[in-house]
């Protein structure tokens, strides 16, 4: 076990370059094996969860190519239609397996979900989705087994915005025979980068970023190129972390609409954020203002990015409250910010952060993915030593972040644990 210290009251100043987007490649690198033929991947984060995919692709029988973000992936001599339960476990995104492996095999068996404990997270909709296109699905001894004789579109009315179910019935939907509408679809640009890779592929999506999709079922999918997005949250965590620390970084290789939310709530707390073609600037020089946030499908504020911007909340001057209202226990993180000073009252799913004058560095715990993100802003920006374990989850979505954050001026190192 390792574990992430940091000498903190440091500023950031300079320039990082994002990463692809995670939640994008999970969904594409699933995607190729509906492919006939070879799939190249480019702009791909070093993180741990794309490991964990390529070891499903691997283990189903995929032939895959790795060169540095670049990856091969030729999924066209598959037939295990079974992911391991020890794999499967480590991730969320191994669901997507299940519309993915529909749409090839007409049947799945995919042990039901790990990843990040931030609340019930079911996957109701998924299944309301591949049962509208034909599939018979039943649930036995943690394993979710899925079949049809052939997938048939259908309208898809998604009761809850949910970025996994909308591209797990895209994922099934592009070779059923006739046309899928997904109405109420999540709009997240993971979404649109999927369906432009599957269009690539031969898919007919269209309405992929509006919260009306629709499919148009083909028999044949063929190999493609592609280049992920940027990785949104990986930015959002970078400009909290400049915010946070008082510094100035430019952020590069981003796309800055997919960032609005959070530049519009930076600025409103007094932050200056400066927006290039393919850059944001990120410059604060002071105190910043509290500001209520509220937690929404994209494009509203994300979820992911509550929490490291409660950190730059808990030492706002004034009252902030948080809504969050996608996930509903995605608060326990602020147990540890309370450990270094963080002043914060949780009832339910509203957090209500008084600013502090600052943290104090502590011994904390990466309670899931972005938690650990938020860990690593509080230390950057707390005075003294701040010790984060259970980094595994860090690993999970952020590539280099320790070399990114020392190239800005952090004092950041990663030991293993007695
Ligand atoms: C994805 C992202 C995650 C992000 C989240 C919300 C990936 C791998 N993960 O997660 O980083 O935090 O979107 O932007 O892309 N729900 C149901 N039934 C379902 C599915 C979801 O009720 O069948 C609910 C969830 O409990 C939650 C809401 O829908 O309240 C949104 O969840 P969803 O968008 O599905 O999140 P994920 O796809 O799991």
């Amino acid at each position: 076990m390792q574990k992430i210290i940091i000498e903190g009251s440091r500023r950031l100043v300079g320039e990082v370059t994002i990463s692809g987007a995670k939640n994008s490649a999970l969904a594409i690198l699933t995607a190729a094996i509906l492919a006939d033929s070879k799939c190249t991947i480019r702009n791909l984060p070093d993180i741990r969860d794309v490991a964990y995919i390529k070891d499903m692709l691997l283990q189903m029988g995929a032939k895959v190519e790795t060169n540095q973000d670049t990856m091969v992936v030729d999924g066209s001599n598959i037939s295990k239609y079974k992911i391991d339960m020890d794999l499967a476990k480590k991730m969320r995104a191994s669901y997507y397996f299940l519309g993915a492996l529909m749409g090839k095999f007409n049947k799945a068996e995919i042990p039901f979900p790990g990843g990040c404990d931030i609340g019930v997270r079911p996957i109701d909709l998924h299944i309301k989705g591949l049962e509208a296109l034909g599939a018979k699905i039943k649930l036995s001894h943690g394993v979710i087994k899925a079949k049809a004789t052939e997938l048939v579109g259908a309208t898809i009315y998604l009761d809850v915005v949910s970025v996994g179910a909308t591209l797990n019935i895209m994922l099934a939907a592009c070779k059923a025979k006739g046309v899928t509408t997904i109405e109420n679809a999540a709009k997240e640009p993971y979404i649109v980068d999927t369906a432009n890779f599957l269009n690539a592929m031969g898919a007919n999506i269209k309405g992929a970023g509006t919260d009306v999709i629709k499919i148009k079922g083909v028999s044949v999918l063929h190999g493609c190129e592609h280049t992920i997005i940027p990785d949104q949250m990986e930015a959002g965590t970078f400009m909290a972390a400049a915010a946070a620390t008082r510094g100035d970084v430019l952020i590069k290789n981003v796309i800055p609409t997919h960032l609005e939310a959070i530049s519009a709530k930076l600025r409103e707390m007094g932050v200056e954020v400066i927006e290039y073609e393919d850059s944001l600037r990120v410059i604060n020089n002071g105190r910043t203002k509290a500001v209520n946030i509220k937690t929404l499908p994209y494009p509203g504020f994300p979820t992911d990015m509550q929490q490291p911007v409660s950190v730059l909340l808990a030492l706002s001057d004034g009252t902030a409250i948080i809504t969050e209202s996608i996930f509903e226990s995605r608060f326990k993180y602020l147990d540890e910010l309370k450990r270094m000073g963080a002043k914060i009252k949780v009832e339910g799913r509203v957090a209500v952060i008084e600013g502090v004058s600052k943290l104090s560095g502590a011994p904390i715990y990466a309670t899931d993915l972005r938690a650990g993100a938020a860990m690593v802003v509080a230390g950057l920006v707390a005075e003294g030593k701040t010790e984060i374990s259970n980094i595994g989850h860090i690993d999970r979505g952020y590539e280099k972040l320790e070399e990114k954050l020392i190239k800005l001026g952090a004092k950041i190192k990663r030991v293993d644990e007695d």
